[in-house]
C-alpha cells in the first residue's frame, strides 16, 4: 500500500454566520455556528474512515466540504497531492472525476424523470464520453457491480419503479461510474429497511476491495461503522474528540464523550465497557460554547482544569487519539452528573 494518505485535511473550519432575530438586530457582535472547528485528519488509500457523533456535530458539513458542495471557511484539503480548490480547468475536471458523494435519501438524489440508464450515463457524458456503445457498456458494468441484475431489467426503469434499496444501488452506480478515487457516503443506509442495510454495506466494502475505493462513511450508527470502517473519528460540536482503529475505540473508548456515546449502545465489547453512563441528553448550545472543553456541561468526569482544554489530540495507544485533557484511563465519574434512568 502506498504510504502517502489519499486525503490530508489540515485545520479545516466552517463557520456559519447566525441570522439574527429582530430583538438582537442592534447587537452588533457577529455570532457563528462553528460547525467544523479546526479539524485535521488523514485518510489512507483504500481506507474506510467512519465519522460519528450526535446530530449537529458537523459530520455532514465535513463531508460536503470535502466534495466541495460547500466552501470551507479556512484550512487545507489535499487529495492525492492536489489541493481540492485547485481552480484550473484541469484541476476542477480531475476533482469532479475523482470525488463522489452518496446521500441518505436516494429518492431525493435521483431525478424522477430520468431512467436508470440516463442517470448513470450522465456523469460519463459530462466528462466527454461520446461513443454510445462505450457508454452503454459502462452503464451495464456499473449495474452489474451494483448487483442490479440482469441490467436490462433496470436500464429503462424510473426511480419510482424501484425499491429503496435498488434506488440507493442506482445512486451508488452513478457515483462509481467514473471510477472515482474517493467516495463520501453520508448515512447511506439509515433510510433503508434493516433487512437490506447489510447488502448495501457489503456492496460498499466490495467497491473498496475491487476498485481500491477510499471512503468517508458518515453515520451516527455505531453498528454500521463497526461493520464497515477501519478507523473511526468521533465529532462533538465541530471538534474531533477521538480518533483511532474502530475495534480499539469501540472496545476501549478514551474520551468521556465517546464513553458516554458508546455506553448507550450494545455494539461495544461487553468485556470492556462495564458501566452504562446516562447523561443529560439536552442538545448543547451551538453558539455559546463553553470555555475550554465543549463537553464540560454534560461530562460525567468534569474537573476544574477542563476549562483550559484546547482539544489537542493525544495519542493514548498506538493510533488511538483523544482530545481529553485527562490522560489517565480510569476517570472517576462525578455522581451528580449522572441522571437516573427512567
Ligand atoms: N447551511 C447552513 N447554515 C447554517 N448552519 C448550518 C448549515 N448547515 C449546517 N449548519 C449547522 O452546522 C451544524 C452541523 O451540522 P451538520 O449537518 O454538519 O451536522 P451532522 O453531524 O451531519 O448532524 P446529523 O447527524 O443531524 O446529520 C449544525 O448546528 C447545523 O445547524
Ligand atoms: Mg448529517
Amino acid at each position: 500500500m502506498d504510504e502517502k494518505p489519499l486525503i490530508i485535511i489540515e485545520n479545516l473550519k466552517k463557520y456559519y454566520p447566525v441570522r439574527k432575530g429582530i430583538r438582537e438586530l442592534f447587537n452588533t457582535k457577529k455570532e457563528f455556528v462553528k460547525a467544523v472547528d479546526d479539524i485535521s485528519l488523514t485518510i489512507s488509500r483504500g481506507e474506510i474512515l467512519g465519522l460519528a457523533g450526535e446530530s449537529g456535530s458537523g459530520k455532514t458539513t465535513t463531508g460536503e466540504i470535502i466534495v466541495r458542495l460547500q466552501e470551507k471557511t479556512s484550512g487545507e484539503i489535499v487529495l492525492d497531492g492536489h489541493p481540492i480548490d485547485d481552480s484550473s480547468r484541469e484541476g476542477r475536471k480531475r476533482f469532479r472525476r475523482e470525488v463522489q458523494m452518496i446521500f441518505q435519501d436516494p429518492y431525493e438524489t435521483l431525478n424522477p424523470r430520468s431512467t436508470v440508464f440516463e442517470t448513470i450515463a450522465e456523469p460519463l457524458k459530462i466528462h466527454g464520453w461520446k461513443d454510445k456503445e462505450k457508454i452503454y457498456r459502462r452503464v451495464w458494468e456499473a449495474l452489474e457491480i451494483e448487483e442490479l441484475k440482469p441490467p436490462e431489467q433496470y436500464l429503462f426503469s424510473y426511480p419510482h419503479e424501484l425499491s429503496g434499496g435498488q434506488r440507493q444501488r442506482v445512486a451508488i452506480a452513478r457515483g462509481i461510474v467514473l471510477e472515482p478515487k474517493f467516495l463520501v457516503a453520508d448515512e447511506p443506509v439509515s433510510m433503508l429497511d434493516v433487512s437490506i442495510r447489510a447488502d448495501i454495506l457489503n456492496l460498499l466494502k466490495g467497491l473498496r476491495r475491487d476498485m481500491g475505493l477510499t471512503m468517508l462513511y458518515v453515520s451516527h450508527d455505531l453498528s454500521t461503522i463497526k461493520y464497515i470502517c477501519d478507523r473511526i473519528a468521533v465529532m462533538y460540536l465541530g471538534k474531533i474528540v477521538e480518533l483511532g482503529p474502530v475495534n480499539k475505540v469501540l472496545s476501549k473508548p478514551m474520551h468521556p464523550y465517546t464513553k458516554v456515546l458508546f455506553s448507550a449502545v450494545p455494539v461495544a465489547d461487553p468485556d470492556h465497557v462495564k458501566e452504562r453512563i446516562v447523561i443529560d441528553d439536552e442538545v448543547p448550545d451551538q453558539i455559546n460554547l463553553p470555555v475550554g472543553c465543549r463537553f464540560i456541561p454534560r461530562c460525567p468526569y468534569v474537573k476544574d482544569q477542563c476549562s483550559s482544554c484546547t482539544h489537542e489530540l493525544f495519542e493514548y495507544a498506538p493510533g488511538q487519539f483523544s482530545a481529553c485533557i485527562y490522560r489517565e484511563e480510569n476517570l472517576t465519574v462525578n455522581d451528580d452528573r449522572i441522571i437516573d434512568e427512567p
